[in-house]
């Protein structure tokens, strides 16, 4: 016997209520003139530090990219985006300084590495969600494992367009710190990327380079180390079986959770203040 209290209280599983409705019904093709069609979901995520912030995810189906934008409680601005049609993703970090240390107001990076097919989910998927339940707050179904990436080459601002479109609005403040990876480049320089885009930076691990954290005078060049995470990201379609259907059919989305760690080359020690020992 139930209390009389529950009555009414739905028994669906938490997971099930949390789970982001994917609209089936197919959309009409639009006509290019009409523009790129847009759409965004809010979602309240909670982070691996255990905070909840509100994150942002739209998508461009005709663009074909999604991007991904939370705050972090420091006031950090994370962005991210996937460009599909270029197999690029950014991740940009607008990190506000400390005034009273005398640090500039803020100091943005700006992160390339290549996109694959399998890190989330297409861009036409991510236009159809739609969420049940605004309020509720999101902690991923998947923690995937961190990835460190060693970035190798700087990118020029001015001629990134040519890999990326994205790149003119999101690395703006980044103009002078954009980084990618040779392992990435070399895969864009295949697809027809003009290898003018990148410029070399000093090899990591360049012998006798340390760590930032490592370095106390403020001059000296160093190997610095930035972290993000991207706390809450549809990476899987789910797929269901019905005896009604011939096919499984989509119904929903696994979503997960991401930790990325860049170790660039900084000319001196001060460009890399928040990588400091616990
Ligand atoms: C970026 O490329 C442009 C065009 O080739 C060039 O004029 C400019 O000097 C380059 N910037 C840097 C920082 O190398």
């Amino acid at each position: 016997m139930r209390p009389p209290g529950l009555c009414g209280v739905s028994r669906a599983p938490p997971a099930l209520l949390l789970l982001l409705l994917l609209l089936l019904a197919p959309l009409r093709e639009a006509p290019r003139a009409q523009g790129a069609r847009a759409a965004e979901l809010r979602v309240r995520v909670r982070l691996p530090d255990g905070q909840v912030t509100e994150e942002s995810l739209q998508a461009d189906s005709d663009g074909d990219s999604i991007s991904l934008e939370l705050r972090k409680p420091d006031g950090t601005l994370l962005s991210f985006i996937a460009d599909f049609k270029k197999d690029v993703k950014i991740f940009r970090a607008l990190i506000l300084g400390e005034l009273e240390k005398g640090q500039s107001q803020f100091q943005a990076l700006c992160f390339l590495s290549r996109l694959h097919r399998n890190e989330i989910i297409p861009s036409e998927a991510m236009a159809k969600l739609r969420q049940k339940n605004p309020r509720a707050v999101r902690q991923a179904e998947e923690v995937r494992g961190p990835e460190l990436l060693h970035m190798d080459l700087a990118v020029n601002f001015t001629l990134g367009a040519l890999l990326s479109p994205h790149l003119r609005n999101v690395c703006a403040e980044a103009a002078e710190a954009i980084y990618a990876r040779q392992e990435d480049a070399h895969f864009w320089l295949e697809q027809g990327v003009d290898g003018a885009v990148f410029e070399p930076l000093p090899r990591d691990p360049e012998p006798g380079l340390a760590r930032c954290r490592q370095v106390g005078e403020h001059g000296k060049p160093c190997v610095c180390r930035y972290t993000l995470s991207l706390a809450w990201y549809p990476c899987l379609l789910k797929y269901c079986h019905s005896h009604e259907r011939p096919a499984p059919y989509k119904c929903g989305i696994r979503s997960c959770q991401k930790s990325y760690s860049f170790d660039f080359y900084v000319p001196q020690r001060q460009l890399c203040l928040w990588d400091e020992d616990p």
